[in-house]
């Protein structure tokens, strides 16, 4: 076993790869002060700038893990569209670093934060159901927990997020993977069109005759501008029969065996999420089962029920009730977290291993670094059909085969560790891509989801062979470069 110093020594060698602050992030955010105030005049009366300490401000800074939180030198939060145009106009005049928020879940440090201008979109916080259409229109203020409380009474639902907290704007840039991915595909393949302001402001809905921002948009971030509308399409929802079930660890090869039987069944309806844990020095396992009608068929999760469980809360609901039921998993905000992809196209009992030793192995350097850490390793397989329901897109660059987006998480408290856990994570990510690579799978297709990578992931292994494409589409949307503006992935 390795001493955690050998483990610091280790990390330390790879630092120079990490963080390199770009010149205008060290700017005080007083220098910001100018900006905010120009703002504040710009704005209608639907919109407001708010300082630190209001509370409004805290809320508009907030986010899942407070290791992505920055002190912005004010928050705005844009009640129109027309709004967002000033705000993004002066901005971009202005130079002026700033962030866009819809839920605060993206654990990479920047990427909706900011020392500048915070642009928080709460005020976005609409959902329509047109029932002629067969669409639902959200405002990319809202979390899917919010959206399924409001749909739950109508007999539609949306392919959104699994977990209350995660926000509808980053989760449907970038992907999103759903309970109901297997049937209806990623997020952005049931999306109609977004409401989307311009880098320069302009304000434009994109729909599947854009062809170019068409493309863009559906995994390409905050590259191309602020989305302050998204109109979805909408399917029926009865109720479903869903749950998590928990597990002692020595249940891993019961578990293995459960996961080849269940997969060969390709039942669209179902899904399943595979955690596997280390906290407080042991290993375990839990599952989010979860099946799209009131009563799943005979033998489909059998043999996960058979296997002795210490806690299992599946039960026959509503959509919205099981998703509420999960909001012991949302920001507790004192965990400090990080996430990364591990793409892998199956999950064979050697992967299953893999991932266990890995969990284990950094789930015991971290703990010996700051005693509450914890590890959680998430395989989500899906049907093979899955990239099926849509069509080519920024992200997934190769829609030929299935991708399993799976995450490494790691938590934390202590705020000095952030440096070393980001450089842990690299290393048990790359393990983890090689341990896939070890299992003969081919996976130069299948690229890390853009919504887990981890902040220093090259554009290359999430867009692969789109990065041209999106490179040029960039420079003709925006020219000026104000969405360099804003942190995170950029063509
Ligand atoms: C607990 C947890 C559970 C998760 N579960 C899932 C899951 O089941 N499936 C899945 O696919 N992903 C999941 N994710 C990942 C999730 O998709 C990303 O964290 C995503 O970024 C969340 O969106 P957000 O609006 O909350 O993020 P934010 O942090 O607010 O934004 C993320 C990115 O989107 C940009 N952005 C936000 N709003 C806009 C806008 N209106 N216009 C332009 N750019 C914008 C931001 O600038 C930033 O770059 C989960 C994450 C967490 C932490
Ligand atoms: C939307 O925001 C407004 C103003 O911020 C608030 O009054 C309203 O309750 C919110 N609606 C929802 C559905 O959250
Ligand atoms: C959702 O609808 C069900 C009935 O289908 C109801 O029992 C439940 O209370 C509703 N939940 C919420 C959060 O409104
Ligand atoms: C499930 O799908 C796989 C891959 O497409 C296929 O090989 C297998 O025969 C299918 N099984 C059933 C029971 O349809
Ligand atoms: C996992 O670790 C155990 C013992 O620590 C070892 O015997 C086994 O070979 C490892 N398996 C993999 C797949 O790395
Ligand atoms: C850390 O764990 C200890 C027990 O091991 C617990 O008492 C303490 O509250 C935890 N701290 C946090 C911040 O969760
Ligand atoms: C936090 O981590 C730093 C760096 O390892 C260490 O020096 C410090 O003692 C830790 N703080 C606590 C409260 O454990
Ligand atoms: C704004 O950008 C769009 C997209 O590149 C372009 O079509 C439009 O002409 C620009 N508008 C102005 C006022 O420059």
């Amino acid at each position: 076993m390795f001493p955690t110093t050998t483990l610091l020594c280790t990390l330390f060698l790879t630092s120079a790869a990490f963080g390199r602050p770009k010149t205008w992030e060290k700017r005080a955010s007083s220098n910001f002060r100018g900006t905010c105030d120009q703002i504040a005049k710009a704005v209608s009366d639907a919109s407001q700038v708010f300082f630190p300490p209001s509370t409004q401000y805290l809320s508009d800074i907030f986010h899942f893990a407070p290791s992505s939180t920055q002190e912005s030198a004010c928050s705005v939060e844009p009640g129109t569209a027309e709004d967002v145009s000033k705000i993004l106009r002066i901005l971009g005049s202005t130079r002026t670093p700033f962030a866009v928020k819809g839920g605060g879940h993206s654990t990479n440090l920047g990427f909706s934060s900011t020392k500048g201008v915070q642009i928080a979109l709460a005020r976005f916080n609409d959902t329509n159901v047109n029932s002629d259409d067969g669409t639902v229109e959200v405002g990319p203020g809202l979390t899917w927990d919010q959206v399924y409380t409001t749909l739950n009474s109508t007999g539609v639902n949306v392919v959104g997020g699994r977990v209350p907290g995660v926000g509808v704007a980053g989760f449907t840039l970038g992907g999103g993977y759903s309970y109901k991915s297997s049937q209806y595909g990623l997020a952005i393949d049931n999306v109609a069109s977004y409401e989307l302001v311009l880098p320069n402001g302009t304000i434009t809905t994109v729909t599947s005759h854009d062809k170019d921002l068409w493309f863009g948009l559906r995994g390409g971030l905050n590259n191309f501008g602020v989305v302050t509308k998204f109109v979805l399409k909408s399917h029926p929802q009865a109720q479903i029969w869903a749950g998590l079930i928990f597990y002692t660890g020595t249940q891993l090869d019961a578990i293995k065996e459960a996961y080849a039987k269940f997969q060969q069944a390709n039942d669209t309806k179902a899904s399943l999420l595979i955690s596997l844990v280390y906290s407080s020095g042991q290993f375990t396992i839990f599952l989010f089962a979860f099946y799209d009608a009131p009563t799943p068929p005979p033998g489909l999760f059998d043999g996960f029920l058979a296997i002795p469980s210490t806690q299992n809360t599946v039960s026959t609901r509503s959509f919205s009730d099981f998703v509420e039921s999960l909001n012991s998993l949302a920001a507790s905000g004192a965990q400090r977290s990080l996430y990364s992809g591990i793409p892998a196209t199956r999950y064979s009992p050697a992967i299953f291993d893999a991932l266990k030793n890995m969990t284990v192995f950094w789930g015991t350097r971290l703990e010996a670094l700051d005693k509450n850490a914890s590890v959680v390793t998430s395989l989500e397989p899906f049907d093979s059909t899955l990239l099926s329901h849509g069509t080519p897109s920024a992200y997934p660059p190769d829609r030929s085969q299935v991708v399993f987006p799976g995450i490494v998480s790691f938590q934390w408290y202590n705020a000095s560790l952030d440096a070393t856990m980001a450089r842990a994570l690299r290393q048990n990510t790359d393990e983890a891509r090689a341990a896939v690579l070890a299992d003969g799978q081919d996976v130069s297709h299948a690229a890390t989801y853009v919504n887990y990578a981890l902040f220093d992931t090259p554009l290359k292994d999430m867009y692969g062979a789109n990065v041209p494409r999106l490179r040029k589409l960039r420079a003709e949307i925006d020219p000026e470069d104000v969405m360099g503006l804003a942190g995170g992935f950029k063509f």
